[in-house]
């Protein structure tokens, strides 16, 4: 096979997995009306619906089904009930993310606090949309739960992936606590910042989902380790491209405000390393606009030529391309299925070299 056929073929392969995963989800959703009949609750669960269904690149269900070929799974509909289960579990996330940022837009829509609030008229809209929003995240993260658990599989290989979604939970939960944290704190420095990327993303994004679909496929320990050590840079890197996006990207690719990361104070690895080699006039420009909220475009814009005249933009592509290198020389020699190399080596690629 050439190499045009094989990454075509993979792109394939991802595109029926990406399929199957919508199907279950719709079929789950089906599953899961409101079980009272008031039309109000109604409109909520169709506007979930259309939230986990209307978007979204399924990045880490596929990345445990990689995850899962790699460890020699054929295609089933457990592997598929497991990514929808990490899908249901990010979306639940993505709602409370939202809140927590204040964010308007989401996947090129309103955000569900945002779209809940619409509903009513009045001081209370706000604080109801937020406390809409809150239940219903938490009820997609309960459904995640309840779906990976019905997924049949072996038992043992299920207390496997279960003990690794437990953790993830954990991890991303503890991530995004460090990231509000950073928010209230004196600006952090690179190390600081990358810890939190490391939580609030990169284990539950990469290096959990390609673990558990290997967990749920019998992988043994040598393998799940050799994931995590591919996971976490890979998670990272993603992460890190997130940040230049929000900044430098294109809303109508991306579906997020390019002013909700400056506006709102997040301590990315692009701000910290800026204030480390700005100069004074420079650091006290930075620390005056980031996270005012009285940012215009205009003094985005100055904000955004500070970070790439002090290096900041490349310093970062430097370490998403470090990041890069690292995870693909690990594929490169795991000891895996070809099939499966080649499709983690077509999604690592799309991970890192983004427009939305
Ligand atoms: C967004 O994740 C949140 C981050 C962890 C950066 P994705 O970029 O996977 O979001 P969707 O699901 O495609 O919208
Ligand atoms: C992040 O979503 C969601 C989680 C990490 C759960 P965003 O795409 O809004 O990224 P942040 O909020 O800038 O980290
Ligand atoms: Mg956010
Ligand atoms: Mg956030």
């Amino acid at each position: 096979m050439t190499v045009e056929t094989e990454q075509a073929s993979i792109m394939q392969t991802s595109e029926r997995i990406r399929a199957l995963i919508d199907d279950r989800l719709a079929a789950f959703l089906d599953e899961h009306t409101a079980p009272v009949a008031d039309p109000e609750v109604a409109t909520a669960y169709r506007f979930l619906r259309h939230f986990i269904l209307g978007g979204g690149k399924r990045i880490r269900p596929l990345l445990c089904y990689w995850g899962w070929r790699g460890a020699g799974g054929e295609d089933s509909d457990q592997i598929i009930s497991a990514g929808s289960a990490l899908e249901l579990c990010h979306a639940g996330l993505l709602i409370h993310d939202d809140i927590m940022d204040s964010s308007d837009l989401r996947r090129g829509h309103p955000t569900m606090h945002r779209r809940l609030a619409g509903l009513h008229r009045g001081p209370a809209a706000r604080s109801f949309g937020r406390a809409a929003a809150i239940l219903l995240g938490a009820l997609t993260l309960a459904w995640s739960d309840e779906l990976l658990s019905s997924s049949e599989v072996e038992p043992s290989r299920l207390r496997v992936a279960r003990a690794l979604f437990d953790r993830l939970r954990t991890e991303v939960i503890t991530g995004q606590y460090l990231d509000i944290l950073a928010q209230v704190r004196d600006l952090s420095t690179v190390e600081q910042a990358l810890m939190v990327v490391r939580f609030k993303t990169a284990k539950y994004t990469v290096e959990r989902p390609l673990q558990i679909g290997g967990a749920l496929a019998g992988a043994d320990e040598a393998l799940l380790d050799l994931y995590s050590e591919l996971g976490v840079p890979l998670g990272e890197a993603f992460q890190l491209r997130d940040d230049v996006l929000g900044m430098f990207g294109d809303p109508a690719e991306t579906g997020k405000s390019v002013l909700d990361d400056l506006r709102e104070g997040k301590h990315t690895i692009l701000i910290a390393h800026a204030l480390q080699h700005a100069s004074r006039a420079e650091a006290l420009h930075l620390r005056t606009w980031h996270g005012n909220e009285d940012l215009t475009e205009q003094r985005a814009a100055e904000l955004r030529q500070i970070v790439v005249a002090t290096g900041a933009l490349s310093h970062v592509e430097a370490m998403i391309g470090e990041r890069a290198r690292h995870a693909l020389d690990v594929l490169r020699t795991a000891p895996i299925d070809p099939e499966a190399r080649s499709g983690l080596e077509v999604l690592a690629g799309s991970l890192i070299n983004r427009t939305r």
